[in-house]
């Protein structure tokens, strides 16, 4: 029995489903072939996803792939509760709603894993890792998982690194049609979103602080560029920062950056980026968010310990006085601002990533028997299907190589 905050909003999410299928012809096409093949006959798929319309449409695709379908949130301020309401009057087992505490969000990945799911379907690892150490019971059955982003993917390669890892994983963010569009262009949209939909401050003009230079990270930077903010890059690596600098940005260590920032936004992946020491140093007026899929990228706690007062200004904007006067504010409690304040990345780039994740969940059952315990790749075929299914829905055509071309490209004969 599905758990969700108020089965009446169903409605409404069911409208935002339908506009989402409206946008996002590849998925779109996977499930009409779904509906004839039925190629997930049999399967259980336990999810620990974002549970947003883009999300539903996936869900629903599997399900009409044949599949059984249990899904938990992935996060816990980033459930659309109207969405996860209509999931369930769909027949999907879903265990979600915004604001779950702690507790509340592993009993809902608990309740996946009571699904006794043949495949786990991952955004950040949580599942995966639950099964791997308080739910062993269940590993025997799982056949193969996937992962949809950066941070889970980080967290698999050191399961298996450890020889921790008991089944294959598909690393869905490391395709192509993943992270050259999800990460760099849905991030840099969505993060703007959230901040915007959270404060409605003018960004031309601010100076805007990108904590990494990744996938994610340039996305955001670009974007505040593109309205006009002064945008200064923070990185560690060497080359990244390189390219930061050549893309036009300034590049400067964050106790630096912090002095003069109007806007932050931290997508590194790692933890600790905005510390106490910061904090000490940071500019009146400064707005603090975290598009980085977890919580741990900004010290919140620090905050508190330092701020005299604390007052909500606005739905998800939270205003923090310090000792000596200046304010600062923290959007959506340092949680993923893109998911939290706005509803995540369009239609248009899930499309995308939730293809490869329809692909990979097909991979497995197909190729599970000759699958070590590690991660991979879909293979590169995935993304031209993908992307060709995309173009044609934009309807954009592109060239093909005449077979003087292919000839050309094969031999090393032809030079000067
Ligand atoms: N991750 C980022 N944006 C998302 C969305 N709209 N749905 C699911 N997962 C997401």
């Amino acid at each position: 029995m599905s758990k969700v905050k108020n089965p009446s909003l169903a409605p409404a999410g069911k409208l935002k489903i339908e506009w989402c299928e409206e946008h996002m012809p590849v998925l779109m096409s996977i499930r009409e072939r779904y509906s004839k093949e039925k190629p997930l006959e049999g399967l259980t798929i336990g999810a620990c996803l974002h549970i947003t319309k883009e999300t539903a449409v996936l869900l629903k695709t599997l399900k009409e792939g044949g599949a059984k379908v249990y899904a938990a949130g992935s996060n816990p301020l980033s459930t659309q509760d109207d969405v996860a309401a209509a999931l369930a009057e769909e027949g999907i087992e879903i265990f979600a709603w915004r604001g779950v505490t702690n507790n509340e969000y592993y009993e809902c990945i608990d309740e996946v894993i009571d699904g006794e799911p043949d495949i786990v379907m991952d955004d950040g690892g949580d599942l995966t890792t639950r099964i791997h150490t308080k739910r062993k019971e269940k590993l025997p059955k799982v056949i193969g998982g996937t992962e949809e982003t950066t941070t889970g993917v980080i967290r698999f390669r050191a399961m298996e690194k450890d020889g921790a890892l008991e089944h294959p994983v598909i690393a869905v963010n490391d395709s192509y049609t993943k992270y050259l569009f999800d990460n760099r262009y849905g991030t840099g949209q969505s993060s703007i979103d959230g901040l915007l939909r959270a404060t409605s401050v003018m960004i031309a003009g601010k100076t805007f602080v990108v904590a990494g230079y990744g996938w994610c990270s340039r996305g955001v930077a670009m974007r505040a560029k593109g309205m006009g903010a002064n945008v200064i890059v923070t990185e560690v690596n060497p080359v990244r920062a390189l390219e930061a600098v050549m893309d036009g940005y300034r590049v400067m260590p964050m106790a630096d950056a912090i002095k003069l920032a109007d806007i932050v936004i931290t997508a590194t992946g790692d933890k600790d980026i905005i510390r106490k020491e910061h904090i000490e140093k940071i500019k009146n007026g400064c707005i603090l968010a975290n598009t980085g899929h977890f919580d741990n990228e900004i010290d919140v706690k620090a905050i508190e310990t330092l701020a005299k007062d604390k007052k909500e200004m606005r739905p998800n904007t939270v205003e923090y006085t310090l000792a000596d006067g200046r304010k600062i504010y923290v959007l959506a409690e340092g949680r993923l601002v893109n998911l939290a304040a706005a509803e995540g990345h369009p239609p248009e780039v899930m499309d995308m990533s939730f293809a490869n994740q329809a692909f990979a969940a097909e991979y497995i059952k197909d190729h599970a028997a000759n699958l070590e315990k590690k991660v991979y790749k879909l293979p590169e075929e995935y993304d031209n299907e993908i992307a060709t299914i995309k173009l044609r829905s934009m309807g954009v055509s592109i060239d093909e190589l005449t077979s003087e071309q292919k000839a050309y490209l094969s031999t090393w004969k032809e030079g000067t």
